[in-house]
Parts: C-alpha cells; sequence; structure tokens
C-alpha cells in the first residue's frame, strides 16, 4: 500500500517538432507496470466530479490528453492536489489511493492507462471502508 507522495509526476518521453509533438508510451519500460486496459473520459460537463473510489491493487497512469483537470489524491493520512494539463506528463497512482476528479476544462480528455481489467471487486467505493482499510 502507498501514500500520497509516492504517487508522482512522471514525465513522458516527448518528440519535439516544429511540426507537432510526439509522446511515446511503451509497455513495461515508460510505465512500470503490465498495462491491460486503456480508457479514456470525454464529454465531461463542465463543473462535474468524478472518482471518489480506490482500489485495493490497481495501478494507474493517468495522462490530460487535452484540456486540464484536477486529481485529490488521499492515503488515508494525507492529500494531494495534482493539476494536469501537459499530454506528455503522467501521474502515477499507485494502490490502496482514494481519488477524486474535478475542474475538468471543456473539452478535456482524460487517459488512463491501467495495470488490469476492469474488476468491481477491486474497487473501495465506500470512504469508510477506504479508511478502515488504510487503517489496517
Ligand atoms: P468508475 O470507475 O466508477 O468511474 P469514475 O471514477 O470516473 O467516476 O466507472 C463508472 C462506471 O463505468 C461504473 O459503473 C463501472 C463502469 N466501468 C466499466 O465497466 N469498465 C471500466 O473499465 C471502467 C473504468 C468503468
Amino acid at each position: 500500500m502507498f501514500n500520497v507522495e509516492e504517487c508522482e509526476i512522471i514525465r513522458l518521453p516527448k518528440i519535439h517538432n516544429e511540426a507537432g509533438n510526439i509522446t511515446v508510451i511503451e509497455n513495461n519500460r515508460t510505465v512500470p507496470f503490465d498495462v491491460k486496459r486503456i480508457y479514456y473520459l470525454y464529454d465531461v460537463p463542465m463543473g462535474s466530479e468524478r472518482g471518489g473510489h480506490g482500489h485495493y491493487k490497481l495501478q494507474q497512469y493517468i495522462v490530460a490528453l487535452s484540456g486540464s483537470f484536477t486529481f485529490v489524491l488521499e492515503d488515508g493520512v494525507n492529500t494531494k492536489e495534482v493539476f494536469l494539463n501537459d499530454p506528455s506528463k503522467a501521474l502515477h497512482i499507485k494502490s490502496g489511493i482514494w481519488r477524486e476528479i474535478k475542474g475538468f476544462s471543456s473539452g478535456s480528455i482524460c487517459l488512463v492507462l491501467a495495470s488490469d481489467v476492469y474488476s468491481e471487486e477491486d474497487y473501495l467505493r465506500d470512504y469508510n471502508e477506504f479508511l478502515k482499510y488504510r487503517k489496517g
């Protein structure tokens, strides 16, 4: 189980060109886990909030492909807010972290690379359950 300080911003490789940039994410190289699932949030109405859960095991890389939003991370003791607005940076969310997502700009796209396929059993959806889990 990890704490919020261990959920860091990772600088992704960026191939800079005046005609446009390329950022590459390679399995088990730029991402330190096997990517088993990719999904993205889009068409999020401004002002809406998402997230509000934790995961027992799942690890994720989060990238603001377009626009911006803020992830609020909690480990049961500390909270950390991470503003994402750069497609060449990823937020690594490790296991056991509660997250909320807020402040979506209009047209924003949130890319998520996940270490496992979807499994509802891996979710901590109740905040008090999460705190209990963290306190062991
Ligand atoms: P959830 O992860 O709770 O979304 P968010 O944290 O962004 O608010 O997922 C919302 C719904 O979508 C929930 O009913 C589960 C479903 N879902 C899948 O079926 N597969 C997936 O890979 C994901 C991420 C969600």
